[in-house]
């Protein structure tokens, strides 16, 4: 299978908060957040593997910043590490203001989606070659967050989370 790079999955979507997006404080809600990034994320896993995709985990999210109603809201979703038949998706948004000219961060989310065949089996997919030093980092670092989502899901023993482990025994 022909290993494709990061770059080569980007899933850029771009909206405006509406009012019934909003939670009391008129900020953007956070459920419909998570909405959009998994939105964004399905995309992009779909383009590096060419397959459905399922979300398997949500490895983590974080709420650095609110973004109000009537600001524009954009997501980037690429592949960061494929491993068997599982990929991490990294999605960073940002507050847009065209009249600033500001592009403030404000969320990220780290996905896992399994790619599957016709009866929902899970199925081989190309590796990727990251690029950039963003890219190379997390690529790196995915293997530690794969290990600690399958720890955290059960998956795994923590004695076998040979990567984890090495974060503390030197
Ligand atoms: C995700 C799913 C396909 C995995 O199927 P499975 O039979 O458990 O398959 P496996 O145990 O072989 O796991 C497949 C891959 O997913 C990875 N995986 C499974 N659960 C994971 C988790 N919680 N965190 C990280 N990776 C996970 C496995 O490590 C494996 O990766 P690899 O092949 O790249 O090494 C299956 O659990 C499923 O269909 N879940 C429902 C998905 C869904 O409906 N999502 C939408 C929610 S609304």
């Amino acid at each position: 299978m022909t290993p494709k790079t990061s770059q080569n999955s980007l899933t850029i979507m771009t909206n405006i908060v509406l009012p019934n997006e909003t939670n009391s404080l008129r900020n953007l809600f956070g459920g419909e957040l998570l909405a959009k990034m998994d939105r964004c994320a399905s995309i992009a896993a779909t383009r590096h593997c060419a397959r459905r995709v399922v979300t398997a985990s949500v490895n983590h999210v974080s709420f650095n910043y609110p973004i109000p109603e009537g600001g524009i809201v954009v997501l980037e979703a690429k592949v960061s590490r494929a491993f068997s038949t599982s990929m991490e998706i990294y999605v960073d948004v940002w507050l847009d203001d065209p009249i600033q000219q500001k592009k403030i961060p404000t969320n990220e989310g780290i996905y896992t989606f399994v790619a599957v065949d016709d009866n929902n089996k899970p199925v081989r997919i190309p590796e990727v070659i990251p690029e950039t030093d963003l890219e190379k980092e997390r690529y790196t670092a995915a293997l530690r967050r794969k290990e600690l989502s399958l720890v955290l899901s059960g998956r795994l023993a923590a004695q076998d989370a040979h990567e984890i482990r090495k974060l503390f025994v030197s």
